[in-house]
């Protein structure tokens, strides 16, 4: 398989960006297989429902096309994103495919999630025009605010988006670099 571009120079994250997040100083680092039990437990908190397993989380971290991060604050976890990156879509020269983002329950509303997006966006600034996109249940109104206020639009609805998982229709959104 051929490397994509998101692989050349650039495009890897410093392994330690740290940045300050209202009252909390966050690193965002890149994920690594010693953070998915922690990872995890997020994972299962925030989608209790249909979580990612371990075998998910494993198989996501082999995958040449996809990168994950987590945010760091005191030495523990307290989010994660994970991004799949395409170049398959024609309406933009390079696709990102925002496959999962969560923030701890006990962190969130200090943005701690907006400070991961700015991260992946700063990443895609190198490549005009590329698109971030993701779908999210229509009932996921705290992910619905989120991703307006982070500058995403909504485009469609997608019915039976997510199959067996859940009869509940998704929403596309999308946000442009
Ligand atoms: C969605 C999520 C990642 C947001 O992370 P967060 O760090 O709490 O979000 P931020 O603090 O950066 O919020 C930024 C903005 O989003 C909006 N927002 C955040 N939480 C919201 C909520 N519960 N309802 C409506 N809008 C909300 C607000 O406008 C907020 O800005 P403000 O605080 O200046 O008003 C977090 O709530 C989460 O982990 N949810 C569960 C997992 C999930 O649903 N992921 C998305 C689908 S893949």
């Amino acid at each position: 398989m051929n490397s994509p571009d998101f692989f050349r120079p650039g495009w890897v994250a410093p392994k330690n960006t740290s940045v300050s997040v209202d009252d909390l100083r966050v690193r965002i680092c890149m994920m690594d297989r010693t953070d998915i039990q922690r990872v995890l437990e997020i994972e299962e908190e925030a989608f209790p429902l249909f979580p990612w397993t371990k075998d998910e989380f494993d198989r996501m971290l082999l995958d040449e096309t996809v990168q994950s991060a987590v945010a760091i604050e005191s030495a523990e976890i307290i989010g994660y994103l994970i991004y799949d990156f395409r170049k398959e879509i024609e309406k933009a020269a390079d696709y990102i495919e925002l496959l999962n983002i969560a923030v701890d329950i006990g962190h969130r509303g200090k943005h701690v999630g907006s400070k991961m997006v700015e991260f992946l966006v700063d990443r895609c600034k190198s490549y005009p025009d590329s698109l971030i996109a993701l779908s999210v249940r229509v009932g996921n109104e705290q992910a619905r605010g989120f991703f307006e206020k982070n500058g995403f639009e909504e485009t469609e609805e997608e019915p039976d988006k997510f199959g067996s998982l859940s009869n509940e229709n998704a929403v596309r959104v999308e946000r442009i670099v």
